[in-house]
Order: C-alpha cells, then sequence, then structure tokens
C-alpha cells in the first residue's frame, strides 16, 4: 500500500501542475481561471494567451499524463519492488496494470483539481490523451485521429475532446488491451464528458465558439 499510496501521490503532483496557470501569470499577469472558459487548459489558453503558449502548455499536460504512467511502470518493475510478496502470495509486480490505471486516473483527475490553484484546472483531456498514449500508442493515436478529425470538420475543440473520450474505451476493446486500461478509459472518459459539461451544454445551445473565436 506505501508503494501505491507514493505512487498515486507522485500522479496527483505531476497531473496538478498547473501550465496554463502558468503560463497566464508569466506572460501576460493574469489569473486565465477569470477569463474565456475559465479551464487553465491549452483551448482557453490558445484564447487568451494566443498560439505558441498553447501548444507549450498541450505538449506538457500531454507529458504529465505520460510521466505519472511512466513512473508507475518504472517503479513497480524495479526488481526489488516487483518481488516484493504480497499476503495473497503474488508478487507486487503482478498488479502493475492495477496500479497503471489508478495513477492515469490520479493524473487524469489531479488536472482539473489542482491543490496549487483551488482544486481548479483544465478539463483533462490533454492529459487523458498522454494516459492513453503511455499505456499503448496505437490507442493513443485512434484516440487522437478521432479528436483532429472532428476538429477539422468543426473547428470546435470541446467537439473533439467529447468524440476522443467516448472513442478511447472502444479502441481499447478493438485493439484488446487489458481489462485494467478498458476500465480507466471508460472512468477517465466519463470524467472528461462530466469537466465539459458546460461545453456539452453550449454545443446543444449552438453557441459554443469555433476555433479563432475570441468570446464564448
Ligand atoms: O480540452 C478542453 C477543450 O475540449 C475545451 O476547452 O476552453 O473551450 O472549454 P474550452
Amino acid at each position: 500500500w506505501l508503494v501505491l499510496g507514493l505512487v498515486l501521490l507522485a500522479a496527483y503532483v505531476l497531473g496538478a501542475t498547473p501550465t496554463g496557470y502558468w503560463a497566464g501569470k508569466l506572460l501576460k499577469d493574469i489569473d486565465i481561471r477569470q477569463y474565456g472558459s475559465k479551464s487553465t487548459g491549452a483551448t482557453n489558453v490558445l484564447r487568451i494567451l494566443g498560439r505558441g503558449p498553447a501548444i507549450a502548455v498541450l505538449l506538457i499536460d500531454i507529458f504529465k499524463g505520460v510521466a505519472a504512467i511512466a513512473l508507475t511502470r518504472y517503479v513497480y518493475s524495479l526488481p526489488n519492488i516487483a518481488a516484493l510478496p504480497l499476503p495473497s502470495g503474488l508478487p507486487l509486480g503482478t498488479w502493475l496494470p492495477w496500479a497503471v490505471m489508478l495513477s492515469g486516473l490520479m493524473s487524469i483527475v489531479a488536472h482539473s483539481k489542482s491543490m496549487w490553484i483551488g482544486f481548479k484546472g483544465g478539463k483533462s483531456a490533454a492529459t487523458a490523451l498522454g494516459v492513453l498514449f503511455a499505456l499503448s500508442w496505437q490507442v493513443g493515436l485512434g484516440v487522437a485521429t478521432v479528436f483532429l478529425l472532428m476538429l477539422a470538420l468543426f473547428r470546435i475543440v470541446s467537439l473533439g475532446s467529447i468524440a476522443g473520450a467516448i472513442s478511447a474505451s472502444l479502441w481499447m476493446i478493438a485493439l484488446r488491451q487489458p481489462l485494467p486500461f478498458l476500465l480507466l478509459a471508460i472512468a477517465g472518459g466519463i470524467y472528461v464528458l462530466i469537466t465539459h459539461r458546460a461545453n456539452i451544454q453550449r454545443l446543444l445551445a449552438g453557441t459554443e465558439p469555433k476555433v479563432g473565436q475570441k468570446h464564448l
């Protein structure tokens, strides 16, 4: 439990790193949570700060998810830790896919509930994409393709994120990924839908801004 707790703590700290917030403070000395969609994610950074900062925030937010999974895999594969015998008789290393599931979910939630900025943050789509890429690059690529396709067709980022979130579990099934990864995709997908609830309302009302439109 200690190993799992430490890994989850690290995943939280990684996911909670408030990149978009820092970008607002550094570049314009503003609190980005008071502008646009109030999100600290790359889409709102694009709206408020421009393309360069948005790309940087996007890449770092994706990397946070990759790092959380890579760290979990690393710790659970260290010879001394992987061999630790559990009461069940199985060595700790056997539980790696489940630890990966939990730390992935932790970093996804942490991105939108960052303790450094009053448990606010982004909408977790970029970090979730990083997690998926780290679990299986084929799944990550599939989800990224769905996202880009929707973005190209409708020019609305949130529509791409929502479609990508829904598609994640389908890609997991189609590409025959392990059960913990599928469960992570389902839980993470539902979480991303929840963080997009205001976007879903605007989409239904036909008022969701397209890329390039500054105002909500
Ligand atoms: O990933 C966030 C994006 O899907 C929507 O961002 O700022 O338009 O709510 P935003």
